[in-house]
Parts: structure tokens; sequence; C-alpha cells
């Protein structure tokens, strides 16, 4: 089937509308990143704007990134290959055009609640309770999309990816509701240790049941697709998906180790962690040895290019991340930003990359139209890139001066000086990123709304 026979077939109505969705709030997110970063050189920068402060524009910009750019990405490309993967129809475009429409006004909510001072003030669960139960509502509509896809599937087997995609959404909407303590509307949290030990539970889960298994589903389908190969193995790919289950699920209380929680709690959350390189590795071969000998192929796909990129860096923040975990390394490296080296490197090289591949791969599919441009989308790569790898450089550079200050009892104020050079060059390779983004949402519209090119 031609991709514009397929696009016809399909409608594809839910994947477009999420796509847009991720497109449109990667700006929206980055330019918070900007406000943000702004303050950290010059802290009087918009210093009479209370919306922007930067106490709020800070969960703002992690939000956003979070269910705004990255999450809905993944999605989009979830809405797409899990009928195809079926063999079926999607259970309802129009529920899936109401979720995305849903989903979109959620996230507005959070920013304008947060932006107006009503955060919750636990770190990834700020949204305020009305946007929380909101939240809920919009897990709930894709969750039910999806099952009652895989219901009406005219293929008895699985692949990899749905079981991936599924149990994200599910088990997030679960520890969603768990880690904004939701039965206590005022606060939206408990007190004390049990209050910080549920909100890192919930917390690591955002990356581990959430971003990492959506990305890892995508990856899955796009790699052997682009590079005309079978998946290397289907019982590596169902190995590397149980043990992320089992594992992920354990490491939250990595984040509180400085913190007087209970003993066991932080040892299992230690050999947890290291232990996090089995799923990891264990699908970095699976998806490496499928793709071996084909890198020509990859190259030329710009979708598999984000894609096979984001596997690199996946390696990567699993290497730091397994070491950031030993206490003897968190000593220098906790309360600085090193870690928001790592949570960059994570959440935008390995999952956006990954999201930001899945879209341009299903973009000329849904459309049954070539991309608007492939030149901006290939400028938008290494604007990603570039910016990306810049931001990990820097951020570790100042995370290891603050982290030696911290540890040689010098005082805070000593090592601003030193660090401000370096805020700087992150504001530049912010600029980029920021670039890449508004250069993205152009392309998306174009190629979703105004494309002349030729139907393929
Ligand atoms: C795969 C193995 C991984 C391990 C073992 C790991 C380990 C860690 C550890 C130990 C911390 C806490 C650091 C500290 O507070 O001192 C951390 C923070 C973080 N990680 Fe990972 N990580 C992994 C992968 C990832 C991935 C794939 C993502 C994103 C998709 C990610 C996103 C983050 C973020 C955003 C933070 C910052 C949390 C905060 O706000 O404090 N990590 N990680
Ligand atoms: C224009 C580009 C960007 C800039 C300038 C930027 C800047 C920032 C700043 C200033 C912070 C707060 C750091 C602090 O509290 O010290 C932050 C946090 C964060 N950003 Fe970005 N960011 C950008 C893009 C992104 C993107 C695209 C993503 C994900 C796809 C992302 C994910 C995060 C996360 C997860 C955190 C929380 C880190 C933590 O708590 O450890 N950022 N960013």
């Amino acid at each position: 089937m031609s991709t514009a026979e397929d696009s016809i077939a399909h409608g594809n109505q839910t994947a477009k509308a999420f796509t847009l969705t991720s497109a449109l709030w990667f700006a929206f997110a980055t330019t918070f990143g900007m406000i943000a970063a702004g303050y950290l050189v010059a802290p009087d920068f918009m210093a009479n704007i209370e919306y922007i402060q930067f106490g709020r524009v800070r969960p703002m910009h992690v939000n956003a990134v979070l269910f705004g750019f990255v999450t809905p990405g993944l999605i989009a490309v979830a809405f797409y290959y899990l009928p195809r993967l079926m063999k079926t129809r999607l259970y309802s475009e129009k529920l899936g055009v109401f979720s995305a429409l849903f989903w979109n006004l959620t996230v507005a909510a959070g920013m304008v609640g947060v932006s107006l001072g009503h955060s919750q003030g636990r770190e990834y669960a700020e949204l305020p309770w009305t946007v929380d139960i909101m939240v809920a509502i919009s897990f709930s509509l894709v969750i039910a999309n999806f099952l009652l896809t895989i219901r009406r599937r005219t293929e008895p087997i699985l692949y990899v990816s749905i079981w991936y995609a599924a149990a994200a959404v599910v088990l997030t909407a679960c520890t969603y509701l768990l880690g904004n303590v939701i039965w206590e509307p005022e606060t939206g949290a408990l007190s004390g240790i049990p209050d910080a030990i549920l909100l890192w539970f919930y917390g690591h889960n955002v990356f581990g049941l959430l971003l990492s298994p959506m990305a890892l589903g995508v990856a899955y389908y796009v790699l052997p697709i682009a590079t005309r190969s079978p998946l290397y193995s289907h019982t590596l790919s169902l190995l590397g998906f149980w043990s992320l289950i089992i594992v992920y699920t354990h490491i939250g209380t990595h984040h509180l180790l400085q913190v007087p929680v209970p003993t066991w709690l932080k040892t299992i959350s230690i050999v947890d962690s290291v232990a996090m390189v089995i799923p990891v590795m264990v699908f970095l071969i699976n998806i490496w040895y499928t793709v071996k000998g084909k890198l020509g192929n990859v190259h030329a796909d710009i979708g598999a290019k984000f894609v096979f990129t984001g596997t690199i860096f996946y390696f990567f923040v699993n290497i730091q991340g397994s070491m950031m975990a030993l206490p003897d390394v968190q000593r220098i490296t906790h309360f600085n930003n090193w870690v928001v080296g790592h949570a960059h490197i994570g959440v935008l090289a390995f999952a956006g990359m990954t999201a930001l591949g899945g879209l341009y791969f299903i973009l000329p599919r849904v459309t049954g139209r070539p991309l608007h441009s492939p030149f901006l989308a290939d400028l938008q790569y290494w604007l990603v890139l570039i910016g990306v790898t810049g931001f990990a450089i820097v951020l570790t550079i100042v995370g290891l001066i603050q982290g030696q200050a911290w540890y040689n009892g010098e005082t805070l104020y000593r090592t601003l000086p030193e660090i401000q050079p370096y805020y700087v060059m992150r504001l530049s390779l912010g600029a980029m990123i920021m670039a890449g983004a508004y250069l993205g949402l152009y392309n998306v519209v174009r190629s979703l709304y105004f494309n002349r090119g030729a139907a393929s």
C-alpha cells in the first residue's frame, strides 16, 4: 500500500492531533526554559513579572516538556503504529481527537495554574489538584482507545511496541494518582519522609514507566522498518520489557540517599539502579544488532536518524545514572547541576530525540505526502544535537565545580562568579534548541496542513 493509500485507509486524525500538540508544546517549553536560564544568568531579568518568576517558570518548563512535548510526541507515534501492528483500525478517531484536545486543555490549565502561583510545590507533581484530575482523565481517554484497539485486533501476536505503549499509559495513570496524593486535594501531599518516598516513587516512574517504555516502543517500531531488517530477537525484546518493569519500579529512593529514609529502601534503590544495565543493554543489543550494517538507511531517513541518536544517549544516560546512584559518587553529584545535565540527557537527548524521530517518521505516512522540508528537519536535528550535547558538557562541569565546593565546605557564593560563564553558554546553547523547536513547529504545521508535495 502506498503511503497515500495508507493515510486514506486509516484517517490518522489522532496521530496528527498529537503530533501537532507535541510540536507546539516543544516550542512553548523551550521558551520557558530560556526564561529560567535567563534568570540564572541575570537574576533581575524580568524581575517584576510575578507570573514568570523563576519559581514558577521552572515547573512550567519541566511540566511542559514532560506532559506537553515528549509524552504526546511518543503517544502520537503509538496511535500510528498500534492499529498497523494489530492489522485493524483505531477503535475511535473521534475519541482520539477529543483526547488530544482535552490533553492540550489540561497542559494549558496546568501552565496557567502554576503561573498564577497555585503550584503544589512537589517536583514533577506541581500541578494543582483540579489539573491532576484532568491529567487522569486525559490518560484514561488514551488508555481506553489503546485497549479497545487491542481488543479488536486481527493479529494475535502482540509486537513488543504494543506491550510498552499499553504498559506505559496504564501504569502511569496509577502512579500519577498515587504520587500526587490525589486523596488530599488541599496539599497534594502526605507529610515528612513518607511523602518524600512516595513522591520519588512516582517521580522516577515518570521517566521509568512513561518516557522510557514509550520511547523504546517507538524505537522498536521505527528502526526495523527504516532499515528493512527483522528485529534481531523477539525473546530479548520481552526479556528487556519485563526486566525494565521489575527493576525500574524500585529505584525512586536513589533521589533520597542523603535523606533519613530507611536504609533497606536505599539499598534496594542502589542495587536496582545498577541492575538497570540489564534492561538497557538487552534493548540496545537487540536494536543495534537489528540495524547492524544498515547505518546508511538510518542516515537516509531523518526519523530513524533522530531515533538512533536517541538510543546512543540511552546508553550514556544509563551508565551515568547507575554511577550517580552510588553513594560515594552522589556525594559530589547530588544537589547541583550535574543532575540537571543528566535530566537533559535523559528527557531531551534520549526520550525527546526519539519522540522527534517518531514524529518525522510518521508525518509523511499520516499525510500521504513527503515532509514539507527534509532540510529543516535535518537542521533541527543538528541544532538539538549540538545544543543538548553542549548542555551535557557545560552542566557537568558546573556540577563538578559546585560539588567539589560543597564537599570542601566552601560557601555557595564563592562559586557563583566561577559558574557564571557556563550559565551564559547554557543560555546560548538553549537558543539553538529553541530555534530548533520553532523550526520544527513550522515544518510540522506546513507538512500537516499546507503541503503541496506530490502524494506518494
Ligand atoms: C537507566 C538508568 C538510569 C539510572 C540508574 C538513573 C539514575 C538517576 C539518579 C541516581 C538520579 C538522582 C540523582 C541525584 O539526585 O543525585 C537521577 C535523576 C534524574 N534522572 Fe535518571 N537515571 C537513569 C535513566 C534516566 C532516564 C532514561 C531519564 C529520562 C528519560 C532520566 C531522568 C532523570 C531526571 C529528570 C532526573 C532528575 C530528577 C530531579 O529532578 O532531581 N534518568 N537519575
Ligand atoms: C531552550 C532549551 C532549554 C533550556 C534553556 C533549558 C533550561 C532549563 C533550566 C534553566 C532548568 C532549571 C535548572 C535548575 O533548576 O537549575 C531546566 C530544568 C529541566 N529541563 Fe530544561 N531547558 C531546555 C530544554 C529542555 C528540553 C527540551 C527538555 C526535555 C525534553 C528539558 C528538560 C528539563 C528537565 C527534566 C528539567 C528538570 C531538571 C532537574 O530537576 O534536575 N529542558 N531546564
